[in-house]
């Protein structure tokens, strides 16, 4: 079995992503560390000199590789990653594919961002808190739709992120 964390940049995915692996004692994979390892450099990299179309392109390609595997994993999404081609209706109509949403309040996202955007291609250009602010409200309302096409939805308030994991085991068994 595959559980899938989707949710918006900041999210917790990874963080929670490994803790929920760790206790369930199988692999954690990251798509945005599969992808850098595939091009051998990193996502703002391939943003800047490949563009987003490209980087959306391979985004697809390997989440449709990584979930043909048979192997069970936790696997963190990119927030994206739902949002484009076929990538949400891959991973919800897949039996062997458990999709977790993170639900995260905006205010948690953006003091959470405003720290680390300079990492997100697509955040990196927004000056101050408020400017992010605005930013995720609008492109979280944009992406919601295919967030909540998960089969799970876990509130994730809690700064707590074994609090969080809990949640999720506890709807997946
Ligand atoms: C993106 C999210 C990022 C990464 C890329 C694009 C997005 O992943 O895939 O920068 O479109 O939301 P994280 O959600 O892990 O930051």
């Amino acid at each position: 079995m595959k559980t899938v964390l989707i949710g918006y940049m900041g999210s917790g995915k990874s963080s929670v992503g490994k803790k929920l692996a760790e206790i369930l004692k199988i692999p954690f994979k990251d798509i945005d560390t599969e992808i850098e390892k595939h091009e051998g450099i990193s996502i703002s990299e391939i943003f800047r000199e490949k563009g987003e179309i490209y980087f959306r392109t391979l985004e697809s390609k390997i989440l449709k590789k990584l979930l043909s595997q048979s192997e069970s994993f936790v696997l963190a999404t990119g927030g994206g990653t739902p949002c484009y081609g076929e990538n949400m209706a891959l991973m919800a109509g897949k039996e062997d594919v458990n999709t977790v949403y993170l639900k995260t309040p905006l205010a948690i996202l953006t003091s959470r961002l405003f720290l680390e955007k300079d990492k997100r291609p697509l955040l990196a250009h927004l000056k101050t808190t408020e400017e992010l602010n605005d930013f995720i409200r609008k492109h979280l309302f944009e992406r919601i739709y295919y967030y909540n096409q998960s089969k799970y939805v876990v509130d994730n308030k809690a700064e707590n992120i074994d609090e969080t994991v809990e949640e999720i085991v506890l709807k997946l068994f």
